[in-house]
C-alpha cells in the first residue's frame, strides 16, 4: 500500500467515525449484502406490524394490568363471589374507622345507626348495623362503597386503594357486631 493510499484509508476512517455510527450505518445499510441482519425474520418493534404479529409474546396468564380503571360492580347481584382478602386485623379496623368518620359519619352517625349529622335535613339512610345490611356479603359492602347508590354518593373515587375499601368493610362489620 502505498503512503497515499494508507493516508487515505486513515482519513476516510477517520471521518466515518467522526461522523457516528448511526451515519455509518444507515451508509452501510445501502449496501445489500449488508443488510442480513436487518432482514431478518424477527418482530420489529415500534414496526407498527409487531402488535398484530403472532410472534409478538401475549402477557402470561393471571396478568394483571397496572394501569387502565376498575371493574364497576353490579349490585344488583349479591357478589358473594367477591371476597374480602383483607382479615379484620386491629391495624385494619383502626384504618376503617379513620375512615369511615371521614366519609361515611355525616350520613350512617358514629355507630352505623344512620342518624348522622346531616340526615334530618335528607332522606334517611337506612341502619346499617340492621340484619337485611349484616346480611349483606361484604363483596357487596365493599362495591357500595365503590359505587353508591340512588342518594348515596360513590366512594370509589374517594376510598381510591381497595385495601381502604376492604378496611371499611371490616369496620362495618365491627359496628354490626360481626367482628370484636
Ligand atoms: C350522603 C349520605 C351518605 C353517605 C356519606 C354514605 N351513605 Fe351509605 N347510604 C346512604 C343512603 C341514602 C343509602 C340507601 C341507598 C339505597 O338504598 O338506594 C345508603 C346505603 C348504604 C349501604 C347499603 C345498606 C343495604 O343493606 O343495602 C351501605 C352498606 C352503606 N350505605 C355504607 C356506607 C359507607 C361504608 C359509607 C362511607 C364510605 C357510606 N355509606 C356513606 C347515604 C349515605
Amino acid at each position: 500500500m502505498s503512503r497515499h493510499v494508507a493516508a487515505a484509508v486513515v482519513a476516510v476512517s477517520l471521518g466515518l467515525g467522526a461522523a457516528g455510527c448511526t451515519t455509518l450505518d444507515h451508509a452501510v445499510a445501502k449496501w445489500w449484502w449488508f443488510t442480513d441482519m436487518a432482514n431478518q425474520v424477527s418482530v420489529k418493534p415500534f414496526s407498527g406490524r409487531a402488535l398484530l404479529d403472532s410472534a409478538q409474546r401475549m402477557p402470561a396468564p393471571g396478568s394483571v394490568p397496572i394501569t387502565g380503571h376498575e371493574d364497576s360492580l353490579d349490585l344488583t347481584t349479591d357478589l358473594a363471589w367477591l371476597k374480602n382478602p383483607v382479615p379484620p386485623t386491629p391495624a385494619s379496623l383502626q384504618r376503617g374507622q379513620i375512615l369511615y368518620n371521614t366519609y361515611c359519619i355525616v350520613c350512617h352517625g358514629p355507630q352505623g345507626h344512620s342518624d348522622g349529622t346531616v340526615v334530618p335535613k335528607f332522606v334517611p339512610p337506612p341502619d346499617i348495623t340492621q340484619p337485611p345490611t349484616q346480611q349483606r356479603s361484604d363483596g357487596y359492602l365493599f362495591a357500595m362503597i365503590q359505587e353508591g347508590r340512588g342518594i348515596m354518593p360513590k366512594y370509589g373515587d374517594k376510598i381510591r386503594s381497595a385495601t381502604d375499601r376492604w378496611d371499611v368493610v371490616n369496620y362495618v362489620r365491627k359496628l354490626q357486631g360481626l367482628v370484636k
